[in-house]
């Protein structure tokens, strides 16, 4: 039986940081992870360049049954905290847009950085560690197949249910509820939304076409950003986004010409452009294929001067306001996170303790917070991991 002051269960982001934070605190740390390598979403994140941050994280930009849960965590670990670690390793990086900051080379820039972090604070890192048992008889007993580990601090940090195939599990949330802590329902999120039927039918030929758009579900934010078709349905930033909040039988609205007032758009060209066909008009606008498909679907195929005012105007209010919805998503198998997760109305905001279960923490992906797409799931990562370091 080896004795630690805390061990760690996942050597992901929010794991590897904790680890981090209690390491240099003087903390006997162990962090075990399935998985033969450490971090693996990490490797896998934003293209491979891992979007680390955003430098406009604020609690509104969290998906959670509790919203104001996130604000301590993510006041005391910023965005800056860990750009000047990245800083401090001479990692080069870049602002991609909307505050998103990137590796410039690659994400393994990142995994190499918490690596040399944990060892220089001590931190003993166990891959390829299945966890058979933990019991709580005093301080936690952590049985695993590379043997048994006891300390005062458990900290679950396994992640959510997405990307299965890389070894995603419910382990934390499991456990929780072993350890009598509810779980907010769980679900896929920021995935690609599908589609059946009609709606089909038009996306599929269009898959590959991407355009700026505003998109939003009943509930939540507008999202103004691309849009991609896909075999399924719809993808791209502003459909993973708006994801996050969209519910089964709801529609979702998208704004396909952002800029402009489409009906001034399309009178004005009857006018300027008698000759020209619909589809040429309005691939002014949007992209080729989509205009082709939206001119034979909703207008006669007649020159601009003979289109009735009416049809051009309820086209475009379909251009301003075009209503669709989803039969679902792509589930855990394309989507970036899992939403829901261990309840936060058990869990201290300060530190991520469990307030009946002294010493159990529950930090990162595991916890109901989920931020939106650009890098906020990582700095939630980040702070919840370096502020149950803070406190094991
Ligand atoms: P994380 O998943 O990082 O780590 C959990 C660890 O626990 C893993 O190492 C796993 O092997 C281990 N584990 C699981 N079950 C276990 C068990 N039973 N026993 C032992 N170990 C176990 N976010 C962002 O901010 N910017 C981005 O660019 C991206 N890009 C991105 C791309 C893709 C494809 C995905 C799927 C996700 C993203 N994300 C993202 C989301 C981000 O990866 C995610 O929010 C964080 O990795 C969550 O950090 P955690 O440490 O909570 O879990």
């Amino acid at each position: 039986m080896q004795q630690f002051d805390a061990v760690i269960l996942g050597a992901g982001a929010a794991g590897l940081m904790c680890a981090i934070s209690a390491g240099r605190r003087g903390r006997r740390v162990l962090v075990l992870d399935h998985a033969p390598q450490v971090g693996s979403k990490i490797l896998i994140s934003g293209g491979g360049r891992c979007n680390f941050t955003n430098t406009g994280t604020a609690p509104d930009r969290f998906v959670s049954a509790n919203p104001r849960f996130a604000k301590s965590a993510l006041s005391r670990f910023r965005p800056r905290d860990f750009l000047a670690m990245v800083e401090k390793h001479r990692i080069p990086w870049h602002e991609k847009t909307l505050g998103q900051l990137f590796c410039d080379n690659s994400a393994r820039d990142i995994v190499a950085m918490l690596v040399a972090e944990c060892e220089a604070a001590g931190v003993a890192i166990r891959t390829g560690a299945r966890v058979t048992e933990v019991t709580k008889p005093g301080p936690f007993r952590i049985a695993t197949d590379r043997g048994e580990f006891e300390a005062p601090a458990l900290v679950l940090a396994t992640g959510g249910l997405s990307i299965p195939k890389m070894g995603a599990t419910g382990f934390s949330l499991d456990l929780a509820r072993r350890f009598g802590l509810r779980v907010v329902e769980t679900r896929p999120g920021l995935v690609p939304l599908t589609f059946e039927g009609a709606a089909l039918e038009m996306m599929r030929p269009l898959a590959g076409v991407a355009l700026p758009v505003i998109a939003r579900a009943a509930e939540g934010p507008r999202f103004p950003e691309a849009m991609l078709f896909t075999h399924r349905g719809l993808s791209g930033p502003s459909i993973l986004q708006i994801s996050s909040y969209w519910r089964p039988g709801q529609p979702i609205a998208l704004n396909l010409l952002p800029d402009q007032d489409p009906a001034a758009l399309l009178l004005d060209r009857k006018k300027a452009r008698p000759r020209a066909e619909p589809r040429t008009v309005l691939s002014e606008f949007l992209p080729q294929r989509l205009a082709q498909s939206l001119a034979e679907a909703h207008l006669p195929s007649m020159e601009m001067a003979n289109q009735p005012d009416k049809g051009l105007r309820a086209l475009a209010e379909r251009l301003r306001a075009m209503t669709l919805t989803p039969a679902g998503t792509e589930g855990y198998a394309k989507a970036e996170v899992m939403l829901g997760g261990v309840d936060t109305a058990q869990l201290s905001s300060r530190d991520m303790q469990a307030t009946e279960v002294p010493g159990l923490f529950v930090i990162g992906e595991a916890v109901d917070v989920n931020g939106w797409l650009g890098g906020y799931n990582f700095q939630w990562a980040w702070a919840s991991g370096w502020c149950a370091g803070e406190a094991v």
